[in-house]
């Protein structure tokens, strides 16, 4: 077995308005492009469905992010996927190409979608073999991505990694499949081996709904442990929530702030 891993501290942003927080996301997405091209590299960046990263990706597509945020140097993954075609209303790719793609100007090349019109096991292995691609690493080396954006589900899944699913033990692989447990769909999702490598995480959550599994998991209380979203700890990353004033509920988010 292998070592306890000590929890890690994580910065928790409380904003007034869902507008207020996607402002800051933005600008924080956008630095981390800047920084990575004063480095003379290439920003490499995991995208989340959901509502919330959403309204962020719109107004990364509103300027002064479609323009200063430089995006020929960027490289978006997904987080997951559902497994329908690209133009489907469930899409996540459909979603970040409505509220972003077609609204900058990003090289083709750049953009690697999951397929979710593939058999959903051979997509995952595909898609292992086009992050490697990317990032030039050698198979089964685990790239660490600069940035990764998350949402947070009502059952406190994350990507598509649910309660209770085998994708959350996956040791080894840092794509793979899983299941939606309410409409049993496949999906495909990056795990938390590629997750927890990266650089930079950032749980991106609103709404009241939220509140009560956002305080479980930033408290460590009760079961917090069963949350998917709680097994998101980068080894030698950062770990940052923004939260609007509902998810962040009326309690006090003080533990393990940095
Ligand atoms: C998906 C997601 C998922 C999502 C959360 C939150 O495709 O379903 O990537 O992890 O981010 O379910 O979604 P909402 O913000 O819509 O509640």
């Amino acid at each position: 077995m292998g070592k306890k891993r000590k929890d890690i501290p994580h910065k928790v942003r409380i904003f007034d308005s869902v507008s207020g927080l996607a402002d800051s996301a933005a600008e924080t997405i956008s630095n981390e492009v800047i920084k990575a091209i004063a480095d003379n590299r290439s920003c490499y960046i995991a995208l989340s469905g959901g509502n919330t990263p959403r309204v962020v990706y719109e107004r990364l597509a509103e300027e002064p992010y479609a323009t200063k945020t430089g995006w020929e140097n960027v490289h978006l993954f997904w987080g997951d996927e559902r497994c329908v075609p690209p133009g489907h209303p469930d899409s996540n790719f459909k979603m970040v190409s409505d509220a972003l793609l077609g609204r900058i100007s990003i090289p083709g090349e750049n953009v690697h979608r999951i397929m979710g019109e593939n058999r959903p096991d051979k997509e995952a292995d595909r898609y292992i073999g086009e992050i490697e691609n990317a990032f030039g690493v050698a198979k089964g080396h685990i790239p660490r991505f600069d940035l990764v954006l998350l949402g947070l589900g009502n059952d406190g899944h994350t990507a598509s990694l649910f309660p209770g699913s085998p994708s959350l033990d996956e040791k080894e692989k840092i794509c793979t499949t899983s299941v939606h447990p309410e409409s049993g769909r496949k999906r495909v999702t990056l795990t938390l081996v590629l997750i927890n490598a990266a650089a930079r995480v950032l749980f991106l959550v609103t709404g009241k709904e939220k509140s009560g599994i956002v305080q479980e998991i930033l408290n460590r209380e009760n079961g917090y442990l069963s949350y998917p979203a709680a097994k998101v700890k980068p080894v030698d990353g950062s770990l940052e929530w923004f939260l609007d004033r509902n998810a962040a509920g009326d309690k006090e988010l003080e533990k393990n702030k940095e």
